[in-house]
């Protein structure tokens, strides 16, 4: 047992290790024996998504599933005035499990309540972003060889951040967790994690902040920065040749991830 319900709405729903191990296991020589063969991912995004979409849909490809994209729900019933919960009721009839971006913090907590099938949070509003989580958890276990006793410094949006939510949930009395506002990034306090956040325009934050030579110059040799994706303007493109910059690693452990989400809670 990896989920401790039929749903993943929030971080605290997994039994994070176990599911690292898992995914880690499939990154490296499992996977060829799971299948999710005859099973259908409905991808049904309220907000515009490419690495959570399209990972999501790998991921049940991988398996051997198929996928119903719902990428963006204005092409949807919702353009006619379609309620969330009729929405999820009438999906449930089509598909084994539902992954749900929302804009608003909650909805996939509506969603759980009346749906027959697994729920998946895939960001809900400036909520929470659990698979986002796991994969940055993954990507932190893997160089360090544990997800306690680090310094993490979250630099940027952390209002409207939701996957900084969800991380410093599950990282909390765990680790030593330091936050630079978007406004503050200046000196950034000696960390083994930086984990760097577009601010949120789109949630009303503003402002605006970028990672210098100075302060890259400053950062351990042996720290990583991990940011999310989409990025803007917070981490220039010279950083991503840096061996510390570990976004890309990030992203692509997402599939794993997924794989091992899709495998379980189906
Ligand atoms: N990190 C993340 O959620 O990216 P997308 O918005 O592209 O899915």
């Amino acid at each position: 047992m990896i989920g401790r319900n039929n749903h993943l709405v929030s971080i605290n729903d997994v039994e994070i290790e176990k599911l690292l191990d898992f995914a880690y296991s499939i990154e490296f020589n499992l996977y060829e024996k799971l299948s999710c063969e005859g099973k259908i991912l409905a991808n049904l995004f309220y907000e515009p998504s490419t690495r959570t979409s399209s990972s999501f849909a790998s991921a049940m490809y991988r398996l051997g599933g198929d996928v119903i994209s719902i990428n963006d729900v204005n092409y949807s019933s919702v353009s006619k005035g379609e309620n969330l919960q009729d929405t999820i009721r009438t999906m449930s009839n089509y598909c084994d499990i539902i992954v749900l971006r929302s804009a608003m913090a909650g909805n996939c907590a509506t969603a759980a309540r009346v749906s027959e099938v697994p729920i998946i949070n895939a960001g809900d509003g400036n909520g929470e972003h659990p698979t986002q989580t796991l994969l940055d958890l993954y990507t932190i276990w893997k160089k360090f060889d544990r997800i306690k006793d680090l310094r993490v410094t979250f630099v940027g949006d952390i209002e409207n951040g939701r996957t900084v939510h969800s991380l410093a949930k599950a990282l909390e009395g765990n680790c030593e967790l330091n936050y630079c506002e978007t406004y503050e990034v200046d000196e950034l306090p000696e960390s083994d994690v930086y984990y760097l956040t577009r601010v949120q325009r789109e949630r009303g934050s503003t402002g605006t902040y970028e990672l210098t030579e100075r302060m890259v110059r400053w950062m351990p040799e042996d720290c990583i920065v991990l940011h999310p994706f989409p990025r803007n303007e917070e981490i220039p493109v010279w950083f991503d040749d840096d061996p510390r910059a570990k976004y890309f690693e990030q992203m692509k452990n997402g599939l794993y991830i997924r794989m091992a989400l899709l495998h379980k809670y189906i």
